[in-house]
């Protein structure tokens, strides 16, 4: 039983409900492609309109990238597991997706850290912004979220899948999730963890307090400021990037510190897929439509590009 090479795995997402799969299909198609056109959109409406070079839209650029890169190294997948009869998935593919799951996430909990580090300088201290807010300090700071958050998926995803596994291989997901696949290993998982613990705990729990803490700082100051417009303008900057926080580590929380129970399996597939396809869709339509800049840049984009083919 013990120590059999895995050639490959098994997925096992929604089987037992197939009208389920058709419907789940067909929406995570939609969801993908509407990912795909918003972050697209808003990458390049933040390179062309030059008013947007700042700071906070240079993050906002590399969440959108980052969003593009976590779903498509799960939903392409997930749509060939349901239409193909044999669903499977090798080693190899099985580790490389969970890599880059793991890794992308954990990569968003640290940005999103950073955003709100920068709404924090932005708007405690206004006038030496652009001094602290250099382009070496935002650069180094994106630069570092992806370098942790790789790092933290290269050791979790080589602890889970040096071990053995048992003779079945049937994951009871409908990625190569880690939870998933740790449940299949033959071996003491103790060590495995306690890892995965310590990095839920430094890469969920230290970002939010982080983000909690900035925001608390970025409210007093909101409401010292004596000009109702000012008030309102520095709220407006906020509210996006904290209504894209609460619905990340929401989710992100539930999936990864909640008790699971095989009652509720379908509801935490459910959840774990919005969590992947969901929140990556909305970052777009929230900060464009919540947010005047966006909007000014997407009709002036719009407008040119009129012009120039009515010429
Ligand atoms: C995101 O940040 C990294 C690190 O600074 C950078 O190399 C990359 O080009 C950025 N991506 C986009 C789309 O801006």
């Amino acid at each position: 039983m013990n120590g059999t090479t895995v050639v490959e795995f098994f997925l096992l997402g929604f089987s037992q409900f197939p009208v389920l799969q058709g419907l789940v299909f067909w929406l995570c198609l939609l969801i993908y492609l509407i990912v795909l056109l918003g972050n697209s959109f808003l990458i390049v409406i933040t390179i062309v309109d030059s008013r947007l070079h700042t700071p906070m839209y240079f993050f906002l650029r590399n969440l959108s990238f980052l969003d593009i890169c976590y779903t498509s190294s799960s939903i392409p997948q997930i749509l060939v597991i349901f239409i193909s009869k044999r669903k499977s998935i090798s080693f190899i593919g099985c580790a490389l997706q969970m890599f880059m799951s793991l890794g992308l996430g954990s990569t968003e909990c640290i940005l999103l850290a950073m955003m709100a580090y920068d709404r924090f300088v932005a708007i405690s201290s206004p006038l030496q912004y652009p001094v602290i807010m250099n382009k070496v300090v935002y650069m180094q700071m994106a630069s570092w979220s992806w370098i942790l958050g790789c790092l933290n998926s290269l050791v979790q995803t080589s602890l889970v899948m040096i071990l053995p596994f048992c003779g079945n291989h049937t994951i009871d997901h409908l990625t190569c999730e880690i939870l998933a696949v740790l449940k299949l290993v033959c071996a003491d998982i103790s060590l495995n963890v306690k890892i995965m613990t310590l990095a839920c705990v430094i890469l969920l729990i230290v970002p939010v307090l982080l983000i909690f803490i900035s925001y608390i700082f970025i409210l007093s100051t909101i409401l010292r400021m004596k000009s109702a417009e000012g008030r309102l303008k520095a709220f407006s900057t906020c509210s996006a990037h904290l209504t894209v926080v609460i619905l990340f580590y929401g989710s992100a929380l539930f999936t990864y510190m909640k008790p699971k129970s095989k009652d509720t399996q379908t509801l935490d597939e459910l959840i774990g897929l919005s969590y992947g396809v969901v929140n990556p869709m909305l970052n777009p339509i929230i900060y464009s439509l919540r947010n005047k800049e966006v909007k000014e840049a997407m009709r002036n984009v719009l407008s040119r590009n009129l012009f120039l083919w009515r010429r």
